[in-house]
């Protein structure tokens, strides 16, 4: 964090303070609510939880060296005391994010959050020192965090807020005011505790509701609830996708012979080719959202074709390729699953997989409401379409209707089978795969199939998949 003394703080927050001989005394390290990341000179924040009270570790961390804890109750060593812990952060991250010179951009959507705010880490850093959030710490405590983790350098702060209802991200926006406000789609994530998807929209749009005129607003042309909002905002509207009316757009999007997509970027300033790194074609829309900010932001196509192209993987388990010692790949897209990026992924395995035995190990795709049947038996059959060696369908009913969808389009034999559970897939991933096969795992995050890759690499013909 920027350097603020402990008085300075208690006035942001309006906390007393207690237990602090020296209010002149400055926070300079981190601002941290897990006692094992405090450093010198840190804030430590302390939540009630459910389980654990940070409070209970106020003690040690300012013996580990922490400046002082922001708290709700006295701890007996430096502390800065509120009512509403939650707010005291939030209007902290707010107060230094003013203070600081940097630009905020901040993005949302039902799908690929994650993904695209580490592409637009990775393409700003190129231009100058850049801040984003970690994983995907996109509530009301991780975005605070994130902002405060900012510091005098930092030119950019990338933002992912996530929402679970209407307000949760005007909530957001009011804390780190985004000067750049981007929304990648619209799809049926959380669907139940919205209502639907206009719901979804009313509340993604949120985002770029409060931009300053001068801002921008960067809505992907391809969705049309996303393309609608542009009515909600007072900011200059950027268009991203594939549309021919796109301000920024892809042309000729192919995939390589590694699965991996390359295409024209076309932004106002000119087109240049890019080849991704990531795999699969989902990550174009992320790519091109990537490219609007960057524009925006002053960088030639040139230097974002680059940057874009050289651009890795900053999170786990989202089409994460690896070589095992014996030729087999494989790729693990476990993280989550949805209808589009299932698609992706398919084609991705059949494009890397030419000349070898494929495998899609998938399980199901969540609340997809009236239309899970199709959309499962969808998927089975694209697998069969795209020439897949062999579709093992994980866990109950849902996967019940891949393997369905695949022997209706013709898999009769071997080439699909329904195992109940990702041991029994392990089980048989064991006993059948054979050096130079590629293995796709991809399924909802609640199913949690990320256990099938993580035994397959763990090697050996041995060992259980780990409980959750
Ligand atoms: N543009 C996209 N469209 C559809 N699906 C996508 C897209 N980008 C990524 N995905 C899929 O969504 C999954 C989750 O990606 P990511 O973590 O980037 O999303 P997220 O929106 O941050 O998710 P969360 O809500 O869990 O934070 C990935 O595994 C991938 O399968
Ligand atoms: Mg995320």
């Amino acid at each position: 964090m920027i350097a603020l003394s402990l008085a300075e703080i208690a006035e942001v927050v309006g906390g007393q303070t207690h237990d602090i001989p020296d209010p002149s005394v400055q926070v300079t390290g981190s601002v941290v609510r897990d006692s094992r990341e405090v450093e010198p000179g840190s804030l430590f924040v302390a939540f009630v939880g459910e389980r654990v009270d940070g409070h209970d570790f106020a003690e040690a961390v300012v013996a580990g060296g922490a400046a002082a804890v922001l708290g709700s109750r006295p701890v007996g060593v430096p502390a800065i005391v509120v009512p509403d812990v939650q707010r005291a952060l939030g209007a902290l991250a707010r107060h230094v994010v003013r203070r600081l010179g940097a630009t905020l951009v901040a993005l949302t959507g039902s799908a690929g959050k994650t993904s695209t705010k580490d592409l637009i880490a990775q393409v700003l850093q190129h231009k100058a020192p850049t801040v984003w959030t970690p994983g995907s710490f996109n509530n009301e405590i991780g975005l605070p965090l994130t902002a405060l983790s900012a510091t005098e350098d930092t030119r950019f702060l990338v933002l992912e807020m996530g929402a679970r209802g209407a307000g949760h991200i005007r909530y957001l926006t009011g804390l780190t005011p985004p000067r750049i406000g981007l929304v990648l789609n619209v799809g049926t994530a959380h669907i139940g505790e919205f209502g639907g998807r206009e719901q979804i929209a009313e509340a993604k749009g949120e985002i770029i509701e409060g931009l300053p005129a001068d801002g921008a607003a960067i809505l992907n042309a391809d969705d049309p609830l996303v393309r609608a909002m542009a009515s909600r905002t007072k900011a200059k509207v950027i268009l991203f996708g594939e549309s021919g009316e796109a301000d920024v757009r892809a042309e000729n999007v192919r995939l390589t012979d590694s699965g991996q997509p390359s295409f024209m970027l076309h932004t106002p300033s000119g087109c240049s080719d890019v080849t991704m790194r990531l795999y699969g074609e989902h990550h174009v829309s992320n790519a091109l959202a990537a490219a609007a900010v960057a524009h925006e932001l002053g960088m030639s196509v040139a230097e974002i074709a680059i940057a874009l192209s050289e651009a890795g993987s900053l999170s786990r388990w989202r089409m994460e390729v690896t070589e095992r010692p014996d030729g087999v790949t494989i790729v693990n897209d476990a993280y989550n699953a949805n209808p589009e990026s299932m698609r992706a992924a398919l084609r991705a395995l059949a494009a890397m997989g030419k000349g070898r035995r494929t495998w899609a190990v998938l399980g199901k795709m969540a609340e997809l409401g009236d239309e899970a049947l199709a959309e499962h038996d969808a998927v089975g059959r694209l697998a069969v379409r795209l020439n897949v060696s062999k579709l093992v369908a994980v866990g109950g009913r849902e996967a019940s209707w891949l393997q369905l969808g695949a022997y209706n389009e013709g898999s009769w034999g071997e080439e699909s089978v329904h195992v109940s559970d990702a041991q029994a897939a392990v089980d048989l991933l064991r006993s059948e795969l054979r050096p130079g096969d590629v293995v796709l795992v991809k399924a909802s995050r609640s199913v949690g199939l990320e256990s099938i890759a993580e035994a397959l690499l763990a090697g050996g013909t041995q060992g259980e998949v780990a409980a959750r």
